[in-house]
């Protein structure tokens, strides 16, 4: 089809910028496919038309599958980038290896003392662009994915990191805020030596091979290491912070607090704009004191970006913008699991019921890469609403001063035609090629067509919430009561006015 010769360029990641690299490149081969994909549907946004051009490829890894340490693969799609340098194309297949971050475990009888960690998972993509079905076996060709390595992370002194709730308050270290390396007041298990409490739904990765992570309980931000080690801790403005009713932090997921982030509607994305070097990360949904604690006006989140660009200062606030979440037929305001950003000001958003396999119906209604623009939204960094007293959407209205994101309906998951020519469906019956429900990631790399410059790949992947009958958590067998695979999706997106070079960039790759 349609695939040039053309080398490698790009990718490792996920975000895109603006530049050009396109430039004398090898004559397309001569029985290219000029018109390529057909599209499926388009959106526009800020005046530009973005293509879906469906689905291009479809993997799994089993539900049962364990990784080096003995423990159940599972929940891995929380947080999914592509590793920095290993992005390339050889003119019939794009491969690259992934790194994926599962959340805090096992937890559906409770949280457990689940050790932070990060897998990496071998990839290559043949993609497939025909009409016909193809059999749901035949279909995990098109992705195939293999398990490489665990890498465990650890906190302060070398200690593991755990899953379990945060039902205390590690004090803030000395030099806490102006020493960049101190600690705000940290989530802790009481239970387990006073452990860092983790719940991670984002990674992104610095050009020096450090990352960043987002976690649900503070809801902060960490910078790693490549070994997996503590760096440091980016605290939220205090409208973000979870405080009860006496003022004081409390970072439990089991109870809402008076102000702040939701349980468990903490940090769920993270991108890092590899050229201005602004990391951005938005809440799940609305905080408590914006209409948080009732889905029918949890509709106001909030997206905050820090400039990251110089690691040794502690990293500065310096956007703060407000993104209408989505709603479904019943008013009900569908949560976003995911961000990444396009181009400057321009991100995809992965907004979505929790319905499909592992979810509360076989029948999902809305499970969308969306788009959103914060080109003429308000900035409210350092405003008044960073003080919880003044919500920017008091009982889910919002505040008449604020222009919020222009946000535009895009890729729909749960499109029959599209699921059907691979084997997959939505709705009933609950078995192996029902879509899941929980998708949560995305990565972003260039297709590397000379005829479609303005083409990528969305790879994007479900978390199976550890659902297996034959799990093992901790070195103890346990059994979900379903078999909930981490599927995989990988679409074909036309994006135009998106800078190549600056999406190589983040992929750690030339081009
Ligand atoms: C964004 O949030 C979801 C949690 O629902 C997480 O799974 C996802 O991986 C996050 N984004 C990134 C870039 O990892
Ligand atoms: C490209 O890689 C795929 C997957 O490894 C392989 O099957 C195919 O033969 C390769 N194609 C070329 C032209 O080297
Ligand atoms: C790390 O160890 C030092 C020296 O024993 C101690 O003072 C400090 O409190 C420890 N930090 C944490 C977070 O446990
Ligand atoms: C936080 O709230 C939880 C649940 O309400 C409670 O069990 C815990 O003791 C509180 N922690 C602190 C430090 O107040
Ligand atoms: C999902 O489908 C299965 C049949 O495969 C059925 O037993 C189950 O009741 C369905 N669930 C719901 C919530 O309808």
């Amino acid at each position: 089809m349609a695939r040039s010769l053309y080398l490698s360029l790009v990718a490792a990641a996920f975000h895109l910028v603006n530049l050009s690299c396109v430039s004398s490149s090898p004559a397309p081969r001569p029985n290219a496919v000029a018109a390529g994909p057909a599209v499926v549907n388009t959106a526009k946004l800020d005046g530009v038309t973005y293509s879906n051009k469906g689905i291009a490829g479809f993997g799994l890894i089993p539900s049962n599958f364990r990784e080096s340490t003995g423990d159940t693969l599972g929940g891995i799609g929380s947080a999914m980038a592509i590793k920095l340098g290993t992005y390339k194309s050889n003119g019939t297949s794009v491969s690259g290896t992934f790194v994926v971050h599962p959340d805090r475990g096992f937890n559906v009888d409770g949280t457990v003392d689940y050790q932070a960690r990060r897998h990496e998972i071998d990839f290559v993509l043949t993609p497939y662009y025909g009409t016909s079905s193809l059999s749901f076996s035949a279909a995990q060709n098109t992705l195939k994915l293999t398990y490489k390595k665990t890498i465990l992370e650890t906190e302060r002194n070398n200690t593991k990191t755990s899953g379990l709730d945060s039902e205390a308050v590690r004090p803030a270290s000395n030099g806490f805020p102006r020493v960049p390396l101190a600690d705000p007041q940290m989530p802790i298990a009481s239970t387990v030596e006073n452990h860092l409490s983790l719940d991670i739904e984002g990674i992104a990765f610095n050009s020096d091979g450090t990352y960043w992570l987002s976690d649900e309980y503070g809801p902060y931000i960490y910078r790693f290491s490549t070994d997996g080690v503590l760096i440091q801790t980016i605290q939220p403005p205090t409208a973000i912070l979870p405080f009860n009713s006496v003022g004081a932090l409390n970072f439990t997921s089991e109870d809402s607090p008076t102000t702040g982030r939701g349980a468990n509607q903490g940090f769920e994305n993270l991108t890092l704009d590899p050229d201005s070097k602004i990391l951005y990360a938005m809440l799940q949904s609305a905080t408590i004191q914006d209409g948080g604690d009732d889905k029918e006006t949890a509709r106001y989140t909030r997206l905050v970006a820090y400039d990251v660009a110089d690691l040794s200062i502690n990293p500065e606030l310096v956007g703060e913008w407000v993104v209408p979440l989505p709603l479904s037929s019943k008013d009900k305001v569908l949560a976003c699991s995911e961000i990444i950003m396009v181009k400057p000001g321009v991100f995809f958003a992965l907004a979505r019921d929790g319905d499909g396999h592992g979810g509360d119906d076989n029948n999902s209604k809305y499970k969308n890469a969306d788009l959103f623009s914060i080109n003429s939204a308000t900035n409210i960094v350092g405003s008044k609403f960073d003080n919880p007293a003044n919500p920017i959407a008091k009982s889910g209205k919002l505040d008449k001063s604020i222009t919020p994101a222009n946000y535009v309906s895009f890729i729909s998951y749960v499109d029959e035609d599209q699921l059907s020519r691979f084997g997959l469906h939505n709705d009933d019956p609950a078995d192996q090629t029902l879509i899941d429900a929980k998708w949560e990631s995305f990565a972003l790399a260039p297709v590397n067509e000379l005829a479609f410059p303005d083409d990528y790949f969305l790879f994007t992947a479900a978390d199976n919430d550890f659902l297996s009958e034959q799990g093992v958590s901790l070195g103890v067998p346990f059994n979900a009561g379903l078999n909930v695979d981490n599927q995989f999706l990988v679409w074909r997106v036309t994006l135009p006015g998106v800078n190549k070079a600056s999406i190589c960039r983040s992929l750690g790759i030339t081009c």
